[in-house]
């Protein structure tokens, strides 16, 4: 079946007698039993419920997986997946994550016993440099938040094959309609459902999945026992957000690539970080891996001055966090998305203040960029 007609019908299941066409919302805490020693396959909200049963198959089914487990936001998933190691263990990660995953591992699974080592993850050397008798794991965000730095999937999964490591990829930016892990070679895929996935900023959402079995078994066990699961009401938001996801891809990467293409030709814009600009350095690499280049698009400005007189002045485009909705907004990664990385590590990367970023949603790239210009306009 096709990807389209999949983000539609789902794992097709029907879960009542009515025939009705929406997935209904299992609004329920627990499932009384038939009987003693029975059970109707639900027996409480936490480890089961049919309506974030049916999104996790579908979320599977997209990813090539063959479980997903839907947490109540991105970090629920990350932070559950941290469980898996025990003090001593070491992660490779790339060195422009998520801010928020970076505090997670400072901040929280350091203090656990777990270490860290942030590499570039698209040099392959650096990567194997790093590695340990103590490694057990690489985790990578491809393309990066905010930088777009891209790193090659199949290639990394070789060599963490090799040294018997788990790969993690965050798909969060370019999601299974465009990138697909584990058919890459990776053994974990994480999702900020909050982003693409559900689609209308109206919502927070979180997965991990995975096709080892022994893995999904130890995933599972967290998952019920950690307890961070989806609502029934958030799994039918993100169920409905899934059947438009490929349309809503599309337009959005092609208002992005128009953006992208009309930010390069304006004096003030100093870089455009866009992964579908032949110019990028990740370009071959996303043509191979990936059939889409997405709508995430970061870009320098000549001054601190202008980057803050931009953030004030869009009126169409909302200066606000978050990413892969149908509204565009603009983010300031240095106070926002990434507030808490140290500010030599944010330097380095080029997170400084005149770095803006961009989600590009689904409104008539005229009227973005009429926003833009007006925003950039002198006095
Ligand atoms: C790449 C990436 N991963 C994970 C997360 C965390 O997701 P959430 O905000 O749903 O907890 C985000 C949030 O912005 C993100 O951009």
């Amino acid at each position: 079946m096709d990807f389209t007609t999949l983000c539609i019908h789902g794992n097709n299941e029907k879960y009542d007698e009515t025939g009705a066409v929406s997935v209904p919302i299992f609004q329920t805490a627990t499932f009384a039993r038939p009987a003693v020693g029975q059970s109707t396959g639900y027996d409480y909200s936490r480890l089961q419920n049919p309506t974030r049963e049916h999104l996790e198959k579908t979320v599977a089914q997209l990813e090539n997986g063959i479980e997903a487990m839907a947490f109540s936001t991105g970090m629920a998933a990350i932070a559950a997946l941290m469980e898996l190691f025990s003090p001593g263990d070491h992660i490779i990660a790339s060195d422009d994550l998520y801010g928020g995953t970076h505090r997670l591992f400072f901040g929280i699974s350091a203090k656990n016993g777990i270490i860290f080592d942030l590499v570039n993850t698209s040099d392959i050397s650096q990567i194997a440099n790093f590695i340990k008798p103590k490694t057990k794991a690489i985790f990578v965000e491809t393309p990066t938040n905010p930088m777009m730095q891209v790193t090659d999937i199949a290639a990394v999964s070789r060599l963490a094959k090799q040294h018997n490591l788990l790969l993690i990829v965050d798909n969060t930016l370019l999601t299974p309609y465009y990138q697909q892990p584990l058919r890459l070679g990776a053994d974990i895929v994480i999702h900020s459902g909050t982003k693409y996935l559900g689609g209308h900023n109206d919502t927070l959402a979180g997965f991990l999945i995975a096709s080892d079995l022994k893995l999904i078994e130890r995933l599972r066990y967290i998952y019920k026992t950690t307890g961070a699961c989806l609502s029934p009401f958030d799994s039918w938001l993100l169920i409905r957000g899934i059947k438009t996801l490929a349309v809503r891809m599309d337009k959005q990467q092609q208002n992005a690539s128009i953006l992208a293409a009309w930010l390069c030709k304006q004096n003030k814009v100093k870089a455009v970080h866009y992964i579908g600009l032949a110019s990028h350095p990740g370009y071959e690499i996303s043509k191979r891996q990936a059939t889409g280049f997405g709508s995430m698009i970061s870009f320098e400005l000549d001054s601190e001055f202008t980057a803050t007189r931009v953030l004030e002045r869009v009126s169409l485009i909302q200066f606000a966090e978050s990413l892969g909705g149908v509204e565009t907004l603009i983010t300031y990664p240095m106070l926002q998305t990434h507030a808490d990385v140290p500010f030599a590590e944010r330097e380095a990367k080029g997170i400084n203040s005149r770095l803006l970023r961009l989600s590009v949603g689904l409104e008539c790239v005229d009227d973005l960029i009429a926003d833009i210009e007006k925003a950039l306009l002198e006095d």
